[in-house]
């Protein structure tokens, strides 16, 4: 697409220092030291215990003879009432840094207890945009999936457990001070969790290089971001132990997570909060896997130039199709690599129903992805692509 030179925009870059590459989860204890933590605690959940995970970042201390408390007990899409008790464990324990090691619920936890623990009340009274006074205790994200980009990302995403529903803290003061990106630690997720979690990382892509917000910075990362998760999602998932796929995947997570910060995202996402959220808590790739082929389908219309440019990132060849040809052949990218990967057919599998459709676009249409989405959307747009997704 050419560049619109009448565009002013806004592009702040990520504090976050990121040291990545296989093996480099051996250097922990340098990061520990030069952010001057002398008593970590690690905050993670039972699965990335029973993985083995943990383990490995617990020898790299050992060996190093740093002390270190750990918390494993984060659960998918965590509470606020967890985020509570985690601080009291970390002030108990004199914590000085936090660890994140996980998926996004892990890292999201992490980060709201490093705010908690310098920022009185409680996890809900941040809920919101720059609401965090004090800055955290210093934060280092290990991410062990490729998809969230929580390691680079300002929102600590979690559950708030009275009204049940999704929400977040948002905070240029939340962003981990270091992210350790090891992709040794994403060889054995399973195909599953590979595929949903992968199509998390392509949905902040497409949707943040297609939105109103896009500019030019954003829209490099996230074209870069598309390149690589076409040529390497199918691999990760069929082949779990390919080290290029996997190195690929986990740049490409973290490039769509710098990119998405000051752009927000689309209605795919705007979806995403409330079909996680009450009784429903449908897993975050998983939505985001499903709704996206269904969305894009929604929007190409509206800014073709740009699912051009979604559609050739994805290896398609258009140079010689007509605009609007070119620009489904996004979209028809996407649905195939879906069905490739595995992805469940519709959220139906996961107790989505008619009866859920109107509650669940209420709430979504409360989000501020919707109104930088490509296309304007309203509640009845939003409802035919829920449908069309179940
Ligand atoms: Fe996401």
């Amino acid at each position: 697409m050419d560049l619109n030179t009448l565009q002013s925009f806004n592009f702040f870059p990520v504090p976050t220092d990121i040291h990545f590459g296989f093996g480099i989860l051996a250097t922990l204890p340098e990061r520990i030291r030069s952010l001057g933590g002398t008593r970590p605690l690690l905050i993670t959940d039972p699965g990335v215990r029973a993985a083995g995970v943990l383990d490995q970042v617990t020898h790299v201390l050992e060996s190093a003879g740093a002390e270190f408390a750990i918390c494993d007990r984060v659960k998918p899409d965590s509470g606020s009432a967890l985020i509570d008790q985690i601080v009291s464990e970390a002030k108990g324990a004199g914590a000085d840094l936090i660890v994140g090691i996980g998926g996004g619920s892990s890292l999201d936890t992490a980060k709201a207890v490093a705010v908690l623990a310098t920022n009185p009340g409680s996890a809900l009274d941040y809920v919101g945009l720059q609401r965090v006074r004090n800055r955290p205790l210093p934060m280092i994200a290990i991410p062990t999936t490729s998809g969230t980009g929580s390691e680079v990302t300002l929102w600590s995403v979690f559950t708030d457990e009275t009204r049940s529903v999704k929400v977040a803290i948002g905070s240029t003061f939340i962003y981990p001070a270091v992210a350790v990106c090891d992709p040794d630690l994403t060889l054995e997720l399973p195909p599953p969790v590979t595929a949903a979690t992968g199509m998390d990382a392509l949905a902040h892509a497409v949707e943040c290089y297609t939105n109103n917000a896009c500019q030019p910075i954003s829209a490099a990362l996230a074209l870069r971001a598309m390149e690589l998760i076409g040529r390497n999602l199918r691999s990760a998932v069929l082949n779990g132990h390919s080290r290029q796929a996997r190195y690929a995947m986990m740049l490409a997570s973290t490039m769509a997570g710098i990119a998405m910060n000051p752009t927000r995202l689309g209605l795919a996402h705007a979806l995403a909060m409330p079909l996680g959220s009450w009784d429903l808590r449908v897993p975050h790739g998983v939505i985001l896997a499903v709704t996206l082929p269904h969305v894009m389908e929604f929007n190409y219309r509206a800014e073709p130039d740009r699912f051009v440019d979604v559609a050739r990132a994805l290896g398609e060849s258009v140079d010689c199709l007509p605009r609007l040809e070119a620009a489904s052949r996004a979209v028809s990218a996407v649905r195939q690599l879906a069905q490739d990967v595995g992805i469940p057919k519709g959220l139906g599998e996961f107790g989505v129903r008619p009866e859920h459709v109107r509650p669940v676009v209420d709430e979504a249409m409360k989000s501020g992805n919707v109104p930088v989405n490509p296309r304007r959307a309203c509640a009845d747009d939003l409802s035919r692509i829920l449908q069309q997704a179940l």
